[in-house]
């Protein structure tokens, strides 16, 4: 364990915590920002002031509070995988619960994992109406691991506390003081105030010291009912499919029902060190700074001024255009929605208002909400109407000819300043800014399907964009709720290019003699929602149909009138119910095709043979992006699979998946790879570097 010195510990603790007196009261305000995660610093400080004060007889009551936007955000997630420091978490909740006199939690902001842990430790809690508390720890591949899953169900139950700790979600004030989680709502304001008041009705009335560890009365009643258990282990086994946390979850909160506190906590603590070692968690919370660092350009300074987006326009009401323009009228920014023919406009603000209406019968969306929204698009057939707009975002059809018309068109009728999108998927944004006079405002936003849903937004950063442009729609996406990741120009960009090798290595083992079931299956067993050839039955085979200048198995199940699940037959055959089963006709198609190309079918691949040979070349084209510059770095890779392509975030997307594999490993695959089916499988040079000096594609 690391030591510090008297007086480094002093200056720490001073900068941190700050001590005051109000009467009887002695108040702690620890102000560590950005979000007051309980790291070392904040532990000690907390420590020492609880000290203090429990030792001063003068002091009959403590308020735990916190300076800036938030209460205690857990804790500090960069200490995991680091040697522990002394004071630990638990060191300063032994404290707090055993301090002998009334502490309370007052809480603004968010109340998260730790932070929450720390409220449930505290003998009363009183939080403002905006305040939020939750035990997001599940969302880091961890449990909470410091009594929240002994404490939390003596508060509310077992089956809530296992609902709120599976899933992660925060809950309002209002709701916790519904709960019994929270004991008094605060005024907004007023916070220390309205703490300090309760405090003093609490010594008034000298009742014994409440603490939620000697609660027995909400778990006594589900001793003997294990089919909750049985409950939460179902839906956890289809929700989050291939996770380890949510059994150690249940198994713990099984724990605060069945045995006394302190051995409730000792399993509580086996079962959170095992989550906290294993390499989903390792995935999980790299990912977690993966996604906050991906907004971040080297170079770009975070107060480059950004141009005001008060309006904007979108061309093309598809399902592509009508999506985008959904999350600007959500975020309340006005929308003039533009289309060739009053038929296409009209379709598309009519699914434009069924999808708010759908939201809105889910429960979603208020009716008010769903006017609101509506209210601020305005239809147009004609570009001319974008002379307001401080943003356009095109999304036609794919064809360079086509875009280019469109760009020339609206820099002329946009006002100088105008910042001109594409959303094309491939093409050239290079090419499409040459045909403008203000290639310094053209930039690609690529948002995937469906636009309204879908978190990632790939920004393509054109050779001439400028900085300002760059400052402006990364800070955009993040009021429409996006991830961004900033890619070069290249075919595809980040997402689709990278996952490119995995659809043509498909294609390519089911010619070889795998069947398309076996590949779908590896896929699904390693975490993907489904495979790729489940994937394009559901969308539909004449949409992801491509022209390829030899004989396919797609082109030919298109012959065949087999478009997928709409036709119930594709890569599969579907019954009434949508259930897929293996059919003879495609095995049959499949060996034609392969006949005809001269292609030898072998003895079908192993699961593990086919991860390696469809998921491998992902990982060298991830390589091949680093080094020609197109991601600023491997964890944006990762956002992007993770996001776009649903690559499960246990494993930390492709990049930190290659690490975890071994990059030696995966060298000498593609190289053998490389041999049986040639040069394209050779591995990119960052990658044998990396293998040969002992690195790492992820920091
Ligand atoms: N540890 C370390 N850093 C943290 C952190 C944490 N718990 N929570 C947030 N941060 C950092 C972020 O990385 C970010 O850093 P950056 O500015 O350098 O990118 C900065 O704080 C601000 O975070 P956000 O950008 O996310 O700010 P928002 O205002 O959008 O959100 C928040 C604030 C809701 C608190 C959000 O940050 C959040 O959800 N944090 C994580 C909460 C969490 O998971 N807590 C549980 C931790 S594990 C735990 O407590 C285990 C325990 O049971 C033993």
């Amino acid at each position: 364990m690391t030591r510090i010195s008297e007086f480094a510990r002093e200056l720490i603790m001073k900068q941190i915590a700050f001590q005051q007196r109000r009467g009887e009261m002695g108040i702690v305000t620890i102000d560590s920002p950005p979000v007051n995660a309980l790291g070392i610093g904040v532990r000690r400080a907390l420590d020492t002031s609880i000290r203090q004060f429990k030792d001063d007889a003068a002091v009959k009551a403590i308020i735990v509070i916190c300076g800036g936007r938030t209460f205690f955000a857990g804790a500090d997630i960069s200490e995991f995988g680091k040697e522990p420091e002394s004071p630990l978490l638990s060191d300063v909740f032994n404290l707090i619960e055993n301090a002998g006199k009334p502490v309370v939690a007052a809480v603004h902001g968010s109340a998260l994992g730790g932070g929450m842990e720390l409220a449930l430790v505290c003998n009363y809690r009183v939080a403002v109406p905006s305040a939020k508390l939750g035990l997001p720890e599940v969302k880091l591949g961890l449990l909470p691991g410091a009594g929240g899953t002994q404490r939390l169900p003596r508060l509310v139950g077992p089956e809530l506390a296992l609902d709120l700790i599976l899933s992660g979600r925060s809950i309002g004030a209002n709701e916790a003081l519904g709960l019994g989680i929270v004991d008094r709502i605060a005024r907004e304001e007023a916070l220390l105030d309205d703490a300090i008041d309760f405090v003093r009705s609490v010594l008034r009335e000298d009742k014994p010291l409440a603490r939620v560890r000697d609660r027995g009365d909400r778990t006594e009643p589900y001793k003997d009912r294990p089919e909750i258990f049985a409950a939460a282990r179902a839906k956890a086994g289809k929700t989050a499919r291939g996770f380890l946390a949510p059994e150690n979850i249940i198994k713990a909160v099984e724990a605060a029902v069945t045995l006394p506190f302190d051995e409730g906590m000792t399993r509580e603590r086996e079962l959170f060190v095992e989550l906290r070692e294993s390499t989903q968690s390792a995935a999980q919370r790299y990912y977690f700074f993966a996604e906050r660092q991906a907004s971040k350009i080297p170079g770009l300074s975070a107060d480059t001024p950004k141009l005001p987006i008060k309006r904007v326009g979108v061309i093309g009401a598809g399902t592509m255009g009508g999506g985008i323009a959904m999350n600007f009228l959500s975020a309340g920014i006005p929308v003039t929605l533009v289309e060739m023919t009053k038929e296409a406009l009209d379709r598309g603000i009519g699914i434009i208002r069924s999808n708010y209406e759908n939201s809105a019968k889910r429960g979603r969306l208020t009716t008010e909400q769903v006017n609101r929204y509506m209210a601020l698009l305005t239809p147009s057939l004609d570009t001319d109407s974008l002379g307001d707009v401080d943003l356009v975002i095109e999304a036609v059809f794919e064809r360079m000819d086509v875009k280019k018309s469109i760009f020339e068109k609206i820099d002329a009728v946009t006002k100088p300043g105008a910042v001109l999108a594409t959303n094309t998927s491939f093409l050239d944004v290079n090419e499409i800014a040459a045909a403008t006079r203000r290639p310094e405002f053209v930039v690609g936003l690529h948002f995937f399907s469906p636009a309204n849903v879908m978190r990632l937004l790939e920004i393509v950063r054109g050779a001439k964009t400028s900085e300002q442009v760059m400052a402006t729609v990364l800070g955009l996406s993040s009021t429409i709720k996006k991830v961004p990741v900033v890619s070069g120009v290249c075919y595809g960009f980040i997402a689709n290019r990278i996952m490119n090798p995995r659809r043509e290595q498909a294609e390519a083992v089911i010619l070889e003699g795998t069947s398309p079931q076996d590949v779908d299956k590896a896929l699904y067993d390693f975490g993907f929602p489904m495979g790729p050839f489940a994937l394009m039955d559901l969308v539909g085979l004449d949409v992801v149909k491509r022209d390829e200048p030899y004989r396919t198995v797609k082109q030919d199940l298109l012959n065949a009138g087999r478009r997928g699940q709409k036709t119930k037959a594709g890569y599969y055959d579907y019954d009434d119910n949508r259930r897929a089963s293996s059919s003879a006709v495609v095995a049959k198609i499949i060996a034609d095709v392969a006949a005809e190309r001269g292609i030898a079918q072998h003895a079908p691949l192993t699961q593990e043979e086919l991860i390696g040979r469809l998921l491998y070349p992902v990982v060298n084209e991830g390589a091949r992006i680093l080094e020609e510059g197109i991601a600023l770095r491997a964890s944006d890779i990762d956002v992007a699979c993770i996001l776009g392509y649903a690559w499960p975030v246990f494993t930390g997307g492709p990049m930190f998946w290659a690490d975890t594999v071994g990059l030696p490993t995966i060298v000498a695959e593609l190289r053998k790879m490389a041999e049986q089916h040639g040069p394209g499988f050779e591995p990119a040079n960052l990658l044998v570097q990396k293998a040969e000096s002992g690195g790492r594609l992820t920091s």
